[in-house]
């Protein structure tokens, strides 16, 4: 596996977890680490909110070493409030600081943050510099879109832009704000990107399988690729991603192994809590329908996994899913036998 530099961070050239507010938390990132994510990112983090020292805001900052390489990710519109977030995040060791520029949901572009910024580079430049002086040695990544609409595609100028205010990388997601999360995401735009730069390029949009991934460096050339929704309930993307770079066969776990790794998410979720035991199995419940996405009968299962109320019915549904799953193998296999035996 060859390595990528992000400033003086060295990063495995395989695919990093993308940022998801509400969904890659502590316990989220871990399982990702674990089964080989290059690098994490933090949920994003008010920088006024830090400023204005936010309990909340700072649990969001903490980093764990098993969660190493880290990023912690900023969003904000006044360069003065960046940097005084930075300073203060410096406390919390990152590896790499990272600033939204692409979020595109009306409460953060409203204020003039995330995806508001690919619209005026001149201040995102601005914001950057600032967080790049606070930075010091830490290395200061922007992640953009490729545009506002798709009649403003700029991500080449604003990448442009925050390489010469000092960003040590650009993450693009090939959707423009106008699309959310609908579409697909434009590899073209990323390429453009990478063809205009010198930073290294993150790209990200659509990366579902180790497939998926080959396809966004080839047709990209970007350095680092980004995986966000591809890994709900499949931690083990990563692993998948990192056996098609390296040209190995790939064994997907087994059902049972899923469950059992459904299982230990949802007991870190519980240890990493802060909140009640309550709360934390009703943070889970999400997790735990996409662990049973896609094999025979799971919309009925995952009604139920929004019904959890404790581990041990997370446990039961567990067993229950999987039996569920012994079967219908076995019934195919029968069928299969006697289909050979009559033919
Ligand atoms: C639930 C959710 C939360 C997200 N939160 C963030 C965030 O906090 N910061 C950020 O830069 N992007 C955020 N994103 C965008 C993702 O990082 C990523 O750019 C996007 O999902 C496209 O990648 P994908 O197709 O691999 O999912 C979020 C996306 C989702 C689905």
């Amino acid at each position: 596996m060859n390595n990528i530099k992000i400033g003086n961070v060295t990063l495995e050239q395989s695919a990093a977890l993308a940022p998801m507010a509400g969904v890659a938390d502590k316990s989220y990132r871990l399982m990702c680490r674990e089964y080989g994510a290059a690098y994490t990112v933090s949920e994003m983090v008010s920088a006024k909110g830090i400023c204005y020292s936010d309990k909340k805001t700072a649990e969001l900052c903490t980093i764990t070493e098993g969660e190493r390489p880290m990023g912690i990710q900023l969003f904000g519109s006044e360069p003065d409030f960046m940097a005084e977030a930075v300073k203060i995040v410096l406390e919390y060791n990152p590896d790499i600081i990272d600033i939204n520029m692409g979020c595109p949901v009306p409460k953060v572009v409203n204020t003039g943050a995330g995806s508001a910024l690919m619209r005026n580079p001149v201040l995102a430049a601005e914001i950057t510099e600032a967080a790049v002086k606070a930075a010091g040695n830490v290395p200061v990544t922007v992640k953009i879109r490729s545009g506002w609409s798709a009649d403003t595609l700029n991500a080449m100028e604003m990448a442009k832009a925050v390489e010469y205010a000092g960003a040590a990388a650009v993450a693009v997601h090939g959707r423009t704000r106008d699309q959310f999360y609908s579409g697909t995401a434009d590899y073209s735009v990323i390429k453009a990107v990478k063809d205009a730069v010198k930073i290294p390029v993150i790209g990200n949009g659509d990366v579902t399988d180790g497939k998926s991934c080959l396809r966004m460096y080839r047709e990209t050339g970007c350095d680092l690729v980004m995986v966000g929704r591809g890994s709900y309930g499949n931690p083990f993307i990563f692993e998948e991603i990192r056996a098609a770079l390296e040209g190995r066969a790939y064994t997907p776990p087994t059902v049972e192994e899923k469950m059992q790794i459904m299982l230990r998410h949802i007991r870190l979720m519980l240890e990493n809590s802060k909140k009640t035991e309550e709360y934390a199995i009703h943070e889970a419940r999400k997790h735990a329908a996409w662990y049973m996405n896609g094999y025979y009968g799971s919309a009925k299962f995952r009604g139920r996994c929004y019904t959890l109320a404790s581990y041990e019915e997370a446990e039961k549904l567990a067993d229950e899913f999987a039996e569920l799953q012994r079967n219908i193998l076995h019934k195919n296999q029968l069928k299969n036998s006697l289909n050979m035996t009559n033919g």
